[in-house]
């Protein structure tokens, strides 16, 4: 059976109180929209539609670079969930098969969900997703008759017996495109909110002598994102979720609630992360490797057996290569750090490349930005940078290669060779006593003044 999936996303979010669109507010650094879009990968859909409007250039914009194939429809004015799915209607021409409807605020549908809701259209001609609510507050209830649903009533339409319900609506619905569009056609707006319901198809459905099931899942999977504390509710579920599943998967957490995931890190087994570690986007830490307290590592490559920090900060285009050592108050952007090699402590990398068991010394700075432009710095294999060294980029230090603690090292270093560039040091002898009985006698005439 093929299907399309059909991503609802033109509202603005009234209750996020946000200039931004609420698909674009986000979970784990990626916007509500990819997480929608990720939940929906597994289904391997022919076609992924999703329909915008509020501020529909900038979510078209980022739907698109997570998935150049989805195709984009217009919903000019947000007229309710019904009238946007009738948007997709023209992109969907001749499609015979089965269409998924996913609210792009309700991320965190899982993957057997999703395949408990396709085996469900085995035996029902509509199949909605629902959850039983700890708290049902405003989603829409789901009135049961044994196995078949008669209607979905909206919170502001239900009664107080209705409202007692707790068998909610997750706004997951699957059904066959004829089916879809000719009940869409029909769906009317007399209603408390004058908007057109999607979930007015169930009550079309059972008029119509199709057959209707409920699949439930988790309460978790169908957290529905309205407002800002429903964003972070879903933030701290994300993260609640992300630890426990790479606990799962062997790494060793030493405080796991002090440990902040993005939707696409990547830990491997045996890893050890100890408290207070922030993952921005982008990051791939590799079986084995250490990193320790409160380092702020993102777009980072960590291979095994690195060890990072404590205190240490890896920005985008970090790369470290297995058992490279990055102490505290390190900060490392675009740069290529070969095996073995070490910047244990104050440094700043930046544009550059680091060669095989080399050692930076404290302090030591690669001077790349000139107001203007960025220039690179090549440190060789085995060089050693004093302490407070700072590399005026472009420039390249050899193999082997030494640099005097406290030089500003302005032009190339050839390997081997001892790199001085500092001023010679003078010693004044008796100066210092000299020194400092002016600075005495000047003082204590400012305190008679
Ligand atoms: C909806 C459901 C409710 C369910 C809840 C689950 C309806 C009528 N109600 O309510 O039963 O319990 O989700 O979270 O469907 N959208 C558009 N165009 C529109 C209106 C909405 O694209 O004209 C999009 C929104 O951007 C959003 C989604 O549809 O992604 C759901 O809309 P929202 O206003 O959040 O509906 P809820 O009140 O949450
Ligand atoms: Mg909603």
């Amino acid at each position: 059976m093929s299907i399309a999936v059909v991503i609802l996303a033109a509202g603005k979010g009234m209750r996020m109180e946000s200039n931004l669109p609420k698909a674009l507010h986000k979970i784990a650094h990626a916007p509500l929209i990819a997480h929608a879009m990720q939940a929906a990968a597994p289904l391997d859909a022919q076609k992924t539609i999703v329909v915008v409007g509020h501020e529909a250039d900038a979510v078209t914009e980022v739907a698109k670079e997570i998935n150049p194939d989805v195709l984009i429809v217009h919903q000019g004015t947000q007229l309710g969930t019904a009238h946007a799915v009738a948007q997709a209607s023209p992109a969907l021409e001749g499609f015979e098969g089965d269409i998924l409807v996913l609210y792009a605020d309700t991320p965190f549908i899982s993957q057997q969900t999703m395949t408990n809701i396709q085996n469900a259209r085995a035996d029902a001609d509509l199949v909605i997703l629902g959850f039983e609510a700890q708290d049902p507050g405003r989603y829409g209830r789901l009135v049961t008759d044994g196995a078949q649903l008669k209607r979905i009533v909206e919170f502001e339409d239900a009664s107080d017996q209705e409202r007692a319900i707790t068998l909610c609506n997750s706004g997951v619905l699957a059904t066959s495109a004829d089916d879809l569009f000719s009940m869409i056609k029909k769906i009317g707006n007399e209603n408390a909110s004058g908007e057109f319901y999607l979930t007015d198809c169930v009550k079309l459905a059972c008029q119509a002598g199709k057959t209707t099931t409920v699949v439930k899942c988790e309460e978790a999977e169908t957290l529905g994102v309205n407002s800002r504390a429903d964003l972070a509710r879903a933030e701290a579920a994300f993260q609640s979720h992300a630890r426990a599943s790479s606990i799962a998967n062997g790494v060793t957490f030493l405080a796991p609630g002090t440990v902040f995931f993005s939707s696409d890190t990547v830990i491997g087994r045996d890893a050890v992360i100890e408290q207070n570690v922030v993952f921005g986007p982008g990051t791939t830490i590799e079986s084995g490797a250490h990193i320790r307290a409160f380092s702020h590592i993102e777009g980072a490559h960590v291979a095994r057996g690195a060890i990072v920090g404590p205190y240490a900060r890896l920005r985008p285009g970090a790369e470290l290569a297995e058992n490279v050592r990055i102490g505290n108050f390190v900060e490392v952007k675009d740069a290529q750090i070969a095996e073995g090699a070490k910047i244990n402590h104050l440094s700043y990398v930046g544009d550059a490349n680091i060669g095989q068991d080399a050692n930076i010394g404290a302090g030591s700075v690669t001077c790349n930005y000139d107001g203007l432009m960025k220039h690179k710095t090549t440190i060789g294999s085995r060089a050693f940078i004093g302490s407070n060294t700072m590399m005026v980029a472009p420039v390249n230090i050899g193999d082997d290669a030494i640099t005097a603690s406290g030089s500003v090292i302005t032009r190339d270093v050839p390997s081997d060779a001892l790199g001085v560039g500092r001023a010679d040091q003078v010693n004044k002898i008796g100066l210092a006593k000299k020194l400092m009985n002016i600075l005495r006698k000047r003082n204590q005439k400012k305190d008679l003044d």
